[in-house]
């Protein structure tokens, strides 16, 4: 099979399909729900992994390499020793995990695999990290494989020379532990691409929400991770695509984070508080993961690969204009605004609607989040920056595989318009998303 050049959802004709037969289509004719076989949370997740992979792994298995990057080595050097000493399993560890994982620290992680053979791969650390472990194992089972043409119902039989995937998140937001979503940067493309790949088999076999891992995490971490979750959640409960699944770990990751995320960002030794968002997020990826992430994902995307915004912020800073943008033809957003506290009694769609962005706008305030992209602290973007690159932001919106699954149909000028508003957020701009 030739080469692809350009992944399978950047392509016209992929979009017009998905456009034309309607998300709603799509899911009533497929729809799979993946989420790991065993998730250990709690203060005693890591001891029970342990005591479970001693269990799981063959005499003749006992190897396993563990992802993770420089600054967490400590961790996987602790879970190294304690795999040896209480099961006698060999591991070794590859700590080149870069962010926005470039494919060639990829294909170092699987030359690893082929000298070492490992039966079991954990991903231990943020969204990158775990995603390197997911692409380190794809490549690695399969080393002809042309990531451009496969797509979530592509069945490629893995799982024959590792045995399993584990994740170990260290922030409380991706969802990467349980989705079947990796994120890489394709440096065979010139100029190098983000892609994402989507295929059920990379969602992890196991998951290890060990809270310890997440006490460490800085206010500001905690704050941007967070707000990737509450993105997660709320982007994919408007997508027509969502399902009955889907909408009660979305509804309930949406409630849980609005409850915790504020004590998680202003003290980080709230173990409460942090142990709770673990599981908000994990609940939250297992919501979109099982369906796409919103819009606001696909303008995140390009705005992070414009600026280098982080990932939760840039995703955060759309949230109400994609939203806004929507709720014009689905009346998912009702729902959230009763999550949100509006009594929605007796009201018109644009009232709720108003009332709803507004709550979300005092939750932002509350937490530190920058109401609009002027208030950008990290880093600082001016309106004739943005406004330079606003074309090519609306342009990679439009090819990001979020696209697809919008509840309204979304091309290159509304992302550009969305992006426009949410420069300042301005109540009465975001409105007019919803009345144009
Ligand atoms: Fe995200």
């Amino acid at each position: 099979m030739p080469k692809e050049d350009v992944a399978w959802y950047e392509k016209p004709e992929v979009k017009n399909l998905f456009i034309k037969a309607s998300s709603n289509a799509m899911r009533g004719y497929h729809c799979v729900i993946a989420a790991p076989k065993l998730t250990f949370a709690g203060t005693n997740s890591l001891t029970d992994f342990i005591n479970f992979t001693g269990m799981y792994l063959n005499e003749d298995e006992r190897r396993v390499l563990i992802v993770v990057d420089k600054d967490l080595r400590k961790y996987g050097e602790m879970i190294g020793e304690r795999l040896a000493t209480l099961k006698q399993i060999d591991s070794k560890i590859f700590d080149n995990v870069l962010p926005d994982p470039p494919k060639f620290t990829i294909m170092e992680g699987v030359k690893l695999c082929e000298e070492y053979k490992p039966k079991l791969i954990i991903g231990i650390g943020g969204g990158s990290a775990i995603d390197t472990a997911k692409m380190i194992f794809v490549h690695y089972e399969q080393p002809n494989i042309d990531l451009n043409s496969v797509m979530a119902a592509s069945y490629l039989g893995l799982r024959k020379k590792v045995k399993a995937l584990a994740a170990m998140p260290t922030t409380s937001g991706t969802g990467s532990e349980t989705t079947f979503i990796a994120v890489m940067t394709d440096t065979d493309r010139d100029p190098p691409r983000k892609t994402a790949v989507v295929l059920y088999e990379i969602c992890p076999d196991f998951a290890i929400l060990y809270p310890d891992f997440v006490k460490t995490m800085p206010e500001s971490l905690a704050l941007g991770t967070g707000m990737d979750a509450l993105a997660h959640a709320r982007g994919s409960y408007v997508l027509t695509m969502s399902h009955d699944f889907s909408d009660m770990c979305n509804l309930k990751a949406v409630e849980m984070i609005l409850k915790w995320l504020p004590r998680s960002v202003k003290n980080k030794n709230d173990a409460e508080a942090r142990e709770k968002m673990q599981m908000a997020a994990f609940i939250a990826g297992v919501g979109f993961g099982n369906v796409s992430g919103g819009i606001e994902h696909g303008l995140g995307h390009s705005l992070g690969a414009l600026f280098h915004v982080h990932h939760g912020m840039a995703v955060g800073l759309y949230l109400c204009a994609s939203i806004a943008y929507q709720s014009k033809v689905t009346n998912r957003f009702i729902q959230l605004a009763k999550i949100l506290g509006v009594d929605t009694e007796g009201k018109q769609r644009d009232a709720i609607l108003r009332e709803l962005l507004g709550n979300l706008q005092a939750f932002l305030k509350n937490i530190g989040f920058p109401l609009g992209i002027k208030d950008l602290k990290v880093p600082v973007i001016t309106k004739a920056e943005y406004m330079e690159k606003l074309d090519i932001l609306a342009e990679f919106s439009a090819n990001d595989f979020t696209s697809l699954s919008s509840s309204r149909r979304v091309t290159k000028d509304p992302y550009k318009r969305m992006a426009l508003i949410a420069y300042e957020n301005n109540m009465e701009e975001l409105m007019d998303l919803f009345y144009n």
